[in-house]
């Protein structure tokens, strides 16, 4: 299949490619588009078709639902069974934006979109060609993120037509998306409104606005023997070529170590990379040395960090040491997506007296 790549101009040209996008999905076909997350893969959310394809395109198992994304919030009600109290105040609170929500479904959304579930994932994003597209495809586009299953989200369109180029129709280039994680997960449908995957949008922000928020205890930590509630938590996600491996504890003895183990590891002919902060670059010897941003500002490493991770695919790194990071707002699903890369592994290193 020949895809065609359209590069947003913000000029009178994007309205005639953006009908031109929303025609493909109303006649089943594919689009990845920007939002402000990450490039997504879009297809009509109300044809069992479509959805099959999208699976079929990212090569993801079908019992992995997918979100509907919407762009009026009038659009809302007909997909979903119910729409709880807590469902309108987060939504006149975060939308558009990056969280999607959890509703019982109503007839509308069929079982292909929601992988044989009961409920439907929901998001208005706010990028506003997301927003003009979405309007254009008919209201309802089902997308997952637009990377080949199992790697790395895409955060720019280069990583969208390396993993989907021949395979969908049409490719929306808007350029680096703004905040690189997925969005928040939230289930509205249990008792209390549980978080299943964190993103920029915080458990302390929901809280301000509904209360008490739960979180699934499968997040951050493996093993735990309970099933994710979000299925595609459970895949081994996010993973680069290269053996990844998360660095925690005082930050010289992290230096320290990975020095002492890239020196060793080059010398076996491994190609070393190593995940630091502007703060820390500079104290690395490894040929490969990426900051990811900077410590004071969580927003700049969401953003950065699974380009990253691609770029040592790239280069075809074989080992990754990554620094490890706070697990307070922002940085909860920062560490969620660096844990899933990392397949949880993680080095604990010293720490000294006076830090907790
Ligand atoms: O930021 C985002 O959310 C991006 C952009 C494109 O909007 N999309 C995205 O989609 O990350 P995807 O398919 O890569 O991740 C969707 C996650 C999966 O873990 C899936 O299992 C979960 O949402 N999910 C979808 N519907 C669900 C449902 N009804 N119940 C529980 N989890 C659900
Ligand atoms: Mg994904």
């Amino acid at each position: 299949m020949n895809t065609v790549i359209y590069q947003i101009k913000d000029t009178i040209e994007d309205a005639k490619s953006l009908t031109e996008a929303g025609r493909i999905i109303r006649e089943g076909g594919l689009v990845a588009f920007p939002t402000e997350t990450v490039y997504g893969l879009g297809g009509d959310a109300l044809s069992p078709a479509s959805s099959r394809k999208i699976y079929a395109a990212k090569g993801r198992p079908s019992d992995n639902p997918l979100i509907v994304h919407i762009a009026n919030i009038e659009d809302l009600e007909p997909i979903t069974a119910d729409i709880p109290e807590a469902g309108r105040k987060l939504a006149d609170a975060f939308w558009p934006g990056p969280l999607t929500m959890i509703f019982r479904k109503s007839e509308k959304v069929p079982k292909e979109t929601t992988g044989g579930l009961d409920t439907v994932a929901v998001r208005m994003p706010s990028d506003p060609v997301a927003l003009a597209f979405i309007r254009e495809a008919g209201g309802y586009v089902a997308a997952p993120s637009a990377n080949l299953s199992g790697k790395p989200s895409p955060t720019s369109a280069k990583y969208v037509i390396q993993d989907m180029d021949g395979k969908i129709e049409m490719i929306l280039d808007g350029g680096d998306v703004e905040i690189g994680l997925e969005s928040t997960i939230v289930d509205l449908t249990e008792e209390t409104p549980t978080i299943l995957r964190p993103g920029y949008v915080t458990k302390e922000m929901l809280e301000q606005v509904l209360g008490t928020v739960d979180a699934d205890r499968t997040m951050m930590e493996k093993d735990t023997g309970v099933a994710p509630k979000a299925p595609g938590m459970k895949y081994r996600h996010y993973a680069p070529k290269g053996d990844l491996v998360i660095v925690e504890g005082d930050s010289a003895c992290v230096v320290d170590y990975i020095n002492e183990q890239t020196g060793l590891l080059e010398k076996q002919g491994e190609k070393v990379a190593v995940i630091g902060t502007e703060e820390t670059k500079m104290l690395y010897h490894a040929e490969i040395v990426k900051s990811v941003g900077s410590r004071n500002r969580e927003e700049t490493i969401a953003h950065t960090l699974y380009r990253v991770l691609r770029e040592f695919d790239d280069m075809d790194v074989t080992r990754i040491f990554s620094e490890s990071f706070d697990t307070t707002g922002m940085g909860q699903a920062i560490m969620n997506r660096l844990l899933k890369a990392a397949g949880h592994k993680v080095i604990h290193l010293c720490r000294s007296t006076n830090s907790d």
